[in-house]
């Protein structure tokens, strides 16, 4: 069994944290939703792994390495654009060959990892598994709809008129037919090779899909808000753990990871929140759900429910909530006259003035 995970595509909908960085490398509490992925397939036991990436190559590319960090074997796979799931495939058909394999959505997160859905599709062995998840929003997923038997009976990417609220989750495992799927059909309305159209020819042809429906969470980190509940929830799990110092001033109340370096200068910080190596927080207030990467300060100011990137500052600012910050920015209150909001934002950025 091998391992194919995307990581190309645009990311359109973290602009602007993806004019300059790749989805797949926001973290989630502290650390990389790509991360999650390829530590799920260390665990599940597969070793060679493929890596599709696009424009961000080079920067996903320094990150991931040879793999090795993971105990992983990885070749990088480049699509030249992102014309769609089932195309990142066929531009793997070399490295894939006639092995099956697990594709997995690198902004995708799944509690519990992939082990068991690995498993069960070894001892079925159907053409195809799919993996499906109840949502409130079928619309914005690719979506299911199944027979009275839960056999698979059709598959809609994006359907303004939804047939269930089974959203297809991002992770799916395939035996080497999905190759002549996915060479038998044509580029959807949005021009792209859609998953969803491969398995249904696969369907359509009598060949077995099975699917299974998720028992714990799981999170597309595509969008703003479910970046922010992928944080609340990872960060739910953590364990305290306190590498860097708190001075006598300072209060770590509840579930704080503060790695080393980091120091709490008269402050009080409150978990889950977790606030990366050599981060300074002073006079400050850091409220739970927060994720405050290495080399932030946060100087006399309250932070909450946020993502704040590697080495930006925090100066003077009343309260921070629901926010993404990316790197090496700047927040800071400024008592110069008139008083106005003075903004350098980026493209497609947005902004909340209380
Ligand atoms: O998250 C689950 C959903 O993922 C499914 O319910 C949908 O059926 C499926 O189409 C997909 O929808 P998205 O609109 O979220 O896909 P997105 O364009 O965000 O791409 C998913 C990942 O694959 C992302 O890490 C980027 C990468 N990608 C995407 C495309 C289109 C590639 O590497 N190459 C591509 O050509």
């Amino acid at each position: 069994m091998k391992a194919l995970i995307l990581a190309g595509g645009a990311g359109t909908r973290l602009r602007p944290i993806t004019h300059t960085s790749a989805k797949q490398l926001v973290p989630v509490a502290n650390k990389p939703v790509l991360d999650y992925g390829l530590e799920a397939m260390a665990a599940a036991g597969i070793t060679e792994v493929g890596i599709i990436v696009g424009a961000t190559r080079a920067e996903i590319e320094a990150h991931v390495g040879d793999g090795s960090a993971w105990g992983l074997d990885v070749t990088f796979v480049h699509q030249p654009e992102p014309l769609g799931l089932a195309h990142a495939v066929l531009t793997a058909e070399d490295f894939l060959g006639e092995d099956d394999f697990v594709m997995y959505l690198g902004d995708n997160l799944l509690a519990g990892g992939i082990g068991e859905f690995v498993a069960g599709f070894e001892r079925a062995r159907p053409t195809a598994q799919i993996l499906l998840a109840q949502v409130p929003n079928p619309q914005e997923f690719g979506v299911a709809a199944l027979d009275d038997a839960g056999r698979v009976t059709r598959l809609v990417e994006k359907p303004a008129d939804p047939p269930s609220d089974l959203a297809l989750v991002g992770v799916y495992l395939f035996t080497s037919r999905i190759f002549e799927a996915a060479k038998s059909i044509a580029p959807s309305g949005r021009g792209e090779l859609e998953i969803t159209d491969a398995l249904q020819w696969l369907i359509d042809a009598g060949e077995p899909v099975d699917s299974h429906v998720v028992s714990g969470w799981w999170k597309d980190t595509g969008k703003l808000d479910d970046l922010l509940e992928a944080n609340r929830i990872v960060l739910d799990a953590t364990e305290r753990r306190v590498d860097g110092s708190v001075d006598d001033a300072s209060l770590a109340q509840g579930k704080v990871v503060l790695e080393a370096g980091a120091q709490l200068v008269n402050s009080t910080v409150r978990g889950p929140t977790v606030i990366g190596a050599g981060a300074r927080i002073v006079d400050s207030y850091v409220g739970p759900y927060s994720a405050i990467d290495a080399g932030c300060v946060v100087t006399r100011s309250e932070v909450e429910h946020a993502i704040i990137l590697a080495d930006s500052t925090v100066t003077d600012v009343q309260r921070l909530e629901d926010s993404l910050i990316g790197r090496e920015s700047t927040v800071a209150y400024q008592p110069t006259r008139p008083r106005a909001y003075r903004l350098m934002i980026g493209d497609h950025s947005s902004v909340g003035l209380a």
